[in-house]
């Protein structure tokens, strides 16, 4: 049995209560939904600013009745600390996704980002903190490297941050290890790398490419590549992510105030990625033979290369990911396609 195996099994036998921040967004509502299925009692806590309700309705309906009893929603605000505090009640395990993501969204509104991601990560320590949970687990991010030009990624290295918001996810691991110095608390950071899967939002100018791309390839409209499409990342698909997550929970004190890359260790250009995406809808969707991309500027505060090195969260903390970049496509294209299908036949 490997280690995921073993956590699985472990929370189907023991209950415990989990926050989750952010949970109605795509990462978090996807933690709600695989916390629930193990049986495990859930906080979400969210105040909508990029999240959907209708998320959360999804998730209830794939757990059923029985275990939604299990759930119990804040709508509140990371930013105000009378709210972490409530969130945080009778806790054992934090996992802290609520930010505001997007590189272009920071360099259009830096305060905001910081606000939310820097003001509002140090309102979750101090009332995790108190709540004398067992570990925060929080969302750090591959954007951490920033200008270093090692490939693969490897924690250790990092270079300077090449925009505002990766500032802000370099200043939560700061934070969390002097909390884990200063007053003993345990934190693990999941440096994620361009996460993708079912529920991420395809609307918005702030949208991450998987979804806008397969919005844009059902609808058949104009998809954009920022750059000459070469410029290359590790995806990786929710599961893996989730994975991460309960295993950095369960994990023993050697993964205490450590942080982690998650992804792949697998590198695919913004020019395969939208080949791969194009072959797996084209069956359904006869216009994507004469489809094609319009490419445009390099976007300001992107990391032209990225792949990771997992071996620290192999070795540590047990990660094994399920899912390549292929499987993971296939699963968030019939997800999407059943999703956002209705749309597209009145396109057409
Ligand atoms: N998706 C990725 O590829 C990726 C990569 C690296 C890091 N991350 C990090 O993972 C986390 C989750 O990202 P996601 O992709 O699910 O994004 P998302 O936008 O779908 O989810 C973020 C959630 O946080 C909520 N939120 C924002 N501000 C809040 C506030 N002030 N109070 C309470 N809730 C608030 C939003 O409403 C949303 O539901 C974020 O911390 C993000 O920075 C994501």
């Amino acid at each position: 049995m490997n280690k995921f195996q073993d956590a699985q099994q472990h929370l189907q036998q023991h209950r415990y209560h989990w926050l989750v921040t952010g949970a109605a967004g795509f990462i978090g509502s996807n933690l709600v939904e695989a916390l629930l299925r193990l049986g495990q009692r859930v906080t979400g806590l969210d105040n909508f600013a990029t999240g959907h309700r209708h998320n959360l309705e999804l998730v209830r309906e794939a757990v059923g009745a029985a275990a939604w009893d299990s759930f119990a929603f804040i709508e509140g605000d990371i930013r105000k600390a009378d709210d972490c505090a409530r969130a945080c009640e009778g806790a054992d395990f934090v996992l802290h996704q609520a930010a505001l993501g997007s590189v272009s969204r920071s360099i259009d509104d830096p305060v905001t980002t910081n606000d939310t991601n820097v003001g509002g990560f140090l309102n979750m320590l101090v009332a995790a903190r108190d709540a004398r949970v067992r570990r925060f687990v929080y969302a750090a991010s591959s954007s951490t490297y920033g200008d270093h030009p090692d490939l693969p990624k490897v924690e250790d290295r990092i270079g300077n941050p090449l925009s505002p918001y990766a500032v802000t996810k370099y200043v939560n691991e700061l934070y969390a290890n002097v909390f884990g110095r200063t007053y003993g608390m345990e934190s693990v950071g999941l440096r994620y790398f361009n996460v993708f899967g079912p529920r991420q939002d395809p609307n918005g100018a702030y949208a991450a490419v998987i979804p806008q791309w397969v919005a844009a390839l059902i609808r058949n409209q104009e998809l954009r590549i920022n750059g000459d499409g070469e410029t290359s990342r590790d995806f990786c698909y929710i599961d893996n992510v989730v994975q991460a997550n309960l295993l950095s929970a369960l994990a023993g004190p050697e993964a205490a105030n450590q942080v982690f890359n998650i992804a792949v260790n697998e590198r695919t250009s913004l020019n395969q990625l939208y080949g791969m995406m194009r072959d797996l809808l084209r069956e359904q969707f006869p216009h994507l033979d004469a489809h094609r991309p319009q490419y445009a500027d390099f976007r300001r505060g992107d990391v032209r290369h990225s792949q990771a090195d997992i071996g620290k969260a192999a070795s540590l903390l047990g990660y094994q990911p399920t899912h390549r970049i292929g499987e993971g496509l296939r699963q968030a294209m019939d997800w999407y396609v059943r999703n956002l299908a209705p749309a597209s036949a009145q396109d057409r």
